[in-house]
């Protein structure tokens, strides 16, 4: 039987990222730029579940017994779901061009690509809802208390408004959003950011709550200015919503610096992304602007820049 193929892409938080934990409303694109790819295919002469990730360097056989092991927990977690006890003898080739650990939905991307990979291997068709709530599961592994919003923008592969606990908004863009995500080259791992602003939490309530409340408002007018093509204000309310995450303990120098380089070249703002103390900045751009803005960001640090669009509807 012939390989089949997968695959799901990145995505970036427009606003509201930390706050949609405590079930606060936030807004996230896709980048169909950046994916995983993961083909699947019935090794009938081998005996287990071969695993190559071609990113990784790794080439191997699960051992099914090790419950520390990420893709068994994975796998285990989709078949659990569909009610299925034995995944027959496969190859499962992984490779990404989504930069992990950087606020670009990697493991969102992954857990999309996975259960897209082995429930159709299996002989499912499930609808993208499905995808999503087993997706979810997954995210849970790995991130402890994910919020929903990277594995729903991920699985829908469209513009969303999210809300926990919430059906799923869908944004109609209204011009389309011409974004650079300038990478300020530090890892910074989810679970452990979200672990420690819970701890901040705790201890003061009112304050972090306050910034929440800041934050909440700033997306529930950004979604108004996005769906209108209202981009200078779009890039404003990023702005903003950058200093509220930078009040919340989430910024670092040099995610504050590309900020500033950004909307100093000609940005209508930017913003980190993601969990924040490293990853990316995403910045709202004109379209003629690509190149000075990116130029200008690579001079003054970023790793490395990507460029995307999202279509206006
Ligand atoms: O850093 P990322 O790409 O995993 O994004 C995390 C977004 C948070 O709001 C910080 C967590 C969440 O589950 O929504």
């Amino acid at each position: 039987m012939p390989a089949m193929v997968f695959s799901a892409p990145g995505k970036t938080i427009f606003f509201g990222e930390h706050a949609v934990v405590y079930g606060f409303p936030a807004i996230a694109v896709p980048l169909i730029e950046i994916s995983v790819k993961i083909s699947i295919q019935a090794l009938p002469d081998e005996d287990g579940i071969h695993i190559v990730n071609r990113n990784l360097g790794e080439d191997f056989f699960l051992d099914i017994s090790d419950k520390s092991c990420h893709y068994q927990m994975i796998i285990m977690t989709i078949l659990n779901i569909l009610k299925i006890n034995h995944l027959p003898s496969t190859k499962i080739t992984i490779s990404s061009t989504i930069p992990v650990a950087s606020g670009l939905g990697s493991s969102a991307a992954f857990a999309v690509a996975m259960t897209k990979a082995i429930s159709s291997f299996l002989g499912f068709k499930l609808p993208f809802e499905k995808i999503n709530e087993i997706a979810f599961e997954i995210e849970k592994f790995q991130h402890g208390t994910p919020s929903g919003i990277d594995n729903s923008v991920v699985t829908f592969q469209k513009p969303v408004f999210f809300q926990k606990d919430t059906p799923i908004e869908f944004l109609s863009v209204g011009k389309s959003l011409h974004v650079i995500l300038a990478d300020s080259g530090i890892r910074s791992f989810t679970k452990k950011i979200v672990e420690e602003l819970k701890i901040e939490r705790d201890k003061h309530p009112e304050q972090i709550n306050m910034e929440f409340k800041e934050i909440k408002k700033i997306t529930t007018e950004a979604k108004e200015m996005i769906e209108s093509g209202n981009l200078k204000e779009v890039g404003l309310l990023m702005t903003e919503n950058h200093r509220h995450l930078q009040n919340l303990g989430l910024s670092c120098q040099e995610l504050d610096h590309l900020v500033d380089v950004a909307v100093k070249a000609g940005a209508y703002g930017a913003k980190l992304c993601g969990s924040g103390k490293g990853g990316n900045v995403v910045a709202l751009i004109n379209e003629d602007k690509i190149k000075s803005i990116h130029s200008a960001l690579i001079k003054e640090g970023a790793a490395s820049c990507l460029y995307s669009k999202v279509r206006a509807a």
